[in-house]
């Protein structure tokens, strides 16, 4: 018998727990910011109880039919009583009016503030919604749901539904993935889900990392089995990647510094390579980035242990490369815990990259560890200076961590 082709048939992930999401495998981009390496999935769960039926999240625009065509293999779309909604972002929201239209007896369940986000986004009228918390229960039959609050995962809205028979819990953008694969099941992809996993959490999750403690410590109260994401796939031994997120979140930093550079005739990528042997002799790891070739979205998972950040830029007219454009915005959005900042860079006429990153990062936390700005391009004593800033670097990196 061949393997099942995930794309077209539904998965059923427990009894009467079906995934009926779809892979959007094409996809290379997400938040017009993200590059995709494996596409993504926008994952939709059917609960079939004796009495009820409940779809949790439905899928993006443009994937509507196949998914009703995988409900349509388990129960006709009409008989859908609950359509829950844990997060109203199109990419989950997307289809919840045509769903809504064909179970014209089903209702909406959402969070207070999700209620407004379903009229805002999907025009769902009052009477097809209901407002969920930690409070209630619906029983399907043999299937009993209830909600936690879990706000800003990754909208104010957001929370995440738990089916107590199954110890199922569907937390739709935590804990996700950008992984389409040919299984559903993590423990059938491989190590790549654990990578996408951080670049995931580094994204979109890291700069509410208090909402994101706070729902991982309400993940611990729960009896969990199964762990069922909307993005990427459905954990079936869950504690690693809730001992991951909380590494992550509450872990201790490494010793390991993210360097991020450009160049225009050699001079920084010069004094960038003598920083980086030098922090690599003692013994700090290092992800070097050339962001004259490198995508910023490849940063952000080292952004997530990283101690220190160390951006090389030239002078360029009296300011940073506008290269580390993205990638300095990036930082000042997204949050890494990683507080120390250091700058180098050559200038031909008029020095200025480093004053102006450091304006944009030390709003945010940053403290300036270290600044090294040379005149034209380097020379042997220049090079001895740029080794002993990434030494002073790398000494003040195991300090922070003693
Ligand atoms: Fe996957 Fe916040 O949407």
């Amino acid at each position: 018998m061949g393997k099942t082709d995930i794309s077209s048939v539904p998965v059923e992930i427990a009894p009467g727990i079906f995934w009926v999401g779809v892979l959007d495998r094409k996809r290379t981009l997400f938040d017009s910011f993200m590059k995709l390496r494996y596409g993504t999935t926008y994952n939709a769960y059917l609960i079939v109880g004796r009495e009820k039926v409940a779809l949790v999240d439905t899928v993006s625009v443009g994937f509507g039919d196949l998914l009703l065509k995988k409900i349509s293999e388990i129960v006709k779309p009409e008989a859908i009583d609950y359509v829950v909604m844990n997060h109203a972002e199109p990419d989950h929201g997307g289809v919840i009016p045509g769903v809504l239209s064909l179970a014209g007896g089903a209702t909406l369940l959402a969070s207070k503030k999700g209620l407004s986000a379903a009229k805002l986004y999907y025009d769902v009228p009052e009477n097809r919604m209901e407002a969920v918390g930690e409070e209630t229960r619906i029983d399907l039959g043999g299937k009993t749901l209830r909600f936690i609050d879990a706000p800003w995962l990754h909208w104010p809205e957001t929370m995440f539904t738990y089916c107590e028979e199954d110890k199922a819990v569907f937390t739709c953008d935590f804990l996700g993935a950008h992984v389409a694969a040919d299984s559903i099941y993590e423990d059938e992809i491989g190590e790549i889900v654990l990578s996408e996993a951080k670049r995931y959490y580094g994204e979109i999750m890291m700069v509410f990392i208090k909402p994101v403690m706070k729902a991982l410590d309400k993940l611990k109260e729960l009896d969990i089995k199964i762990v069922a994401p909307s993005h990427g796939p459905v954990y079936r031994n869950p504690q690693p990647i809730l001992d991951a997120h909380e590494e992550w979140t509450r872990g201790p930093l490494k010793a390991k510094a993210v360097v991020i550079y450009v160049s225009m005739y050699g001079s920084t990528a010069t004094l960038a390579q003598t920083v980086i042997d030098a922090l690599k002799e003692e013994g700090i790891e290092v992800a070097a980035f050339n962001m004259v070739e490198a995508d910023a979205s490849n940063i952000v998972s080292d952004l997530v242990d990283c101690s220190a950040i160390v951006f090389g830029s030239p002078a360029f007219y009296g300011g940073m490369h506008p290269k580390l454009a993205t990638p300095v915005e990036v930082i000042r959005s997204i949050r890494p815990r990683g507080k120390m900042l250091a700058t180098f860079g050559s200038y031909g006429w008029g020095a200025g990259a480093a004053k102006e990153i450091k304006t944009r990062l030390v709003p945010t936390g940053f403290d300036v560890i270290e600044t090294l700005e040379i005149q034209g391009p380097p020379k042997v004593d220049v090079l001895e200076r740029a080794r002993a800033f990434g030494k002073t670097i790398a000494n003040k990196i195991s300090d922070s961590l003693v």
